[in-house]
C-alpha cells in the first residue's frame, strides 16, 4: 500500500531548480528536469546538505555544501555507483505536485 501527500504547485519549481519540502518527517528534495517533477531525499548522505538547494543543470544536482553531484532523475551518485538517494515516485494532477510514500 501507498499513500500521496501534496507537497507543491508546479509553477513553484521552474525548470532546472529544486524546492525542499518537509513530508511526513522527511526532508525531500523536488526538481524540474526536462519539464517533468522528480523527487528524491533531500539530505545529501556526504554530510546532510540540503541538496534542493543545489544547482540544478540539466538533471544533474549538485550539492551546495560540497558539491557532490547526483542525477535527480535517479538519485544516482555521478561518479560513485555505490552511493545514491532515495528516489520518491511524483504524480502531477492539474497543477499540484503529490509525492507517493509506501506504508511500511
Ligand atoms: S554535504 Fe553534500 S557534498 Fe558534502
Amino acid at each position: 500500500m501507498s499513500h500521496r501527500v501534496r507537497a507543491a504547485l508546479i509553477d513553484e519549481i521552474p525548470e532546472d531548480h529544486g524546492l525542499e519540502v518537509v513530508l511526513e518527517g522527511k526532508i525531500i528534495g523536488l526538481f524540474r528536469v526536462e519539464g517533468k517533477i522528480v523527487a528524491l531525499d533531500g539530505i545529501c548522505p556526504h554530510a546532510g546538505g540540503p541538496l534542493a538547494k543545489g544547482a540544478c543543470f540539466e538533471g544533474i544536482v549538485t550539492c551546495p555544501w560540497h558539491g557532490w553531484q547526483f542525477d535527480a532523475r535517479t538519485g544516482q551518485h555521478c561518479l560513485t555507483p555505490q552511493i545514491s538517494q532515495t528516489p520518491y515516485e511524483v504524480e502531477v494532477l492539474e497543477q499540484e505536485i503529490f509525492v507517493i510514500f509506501q506504508d511500511t
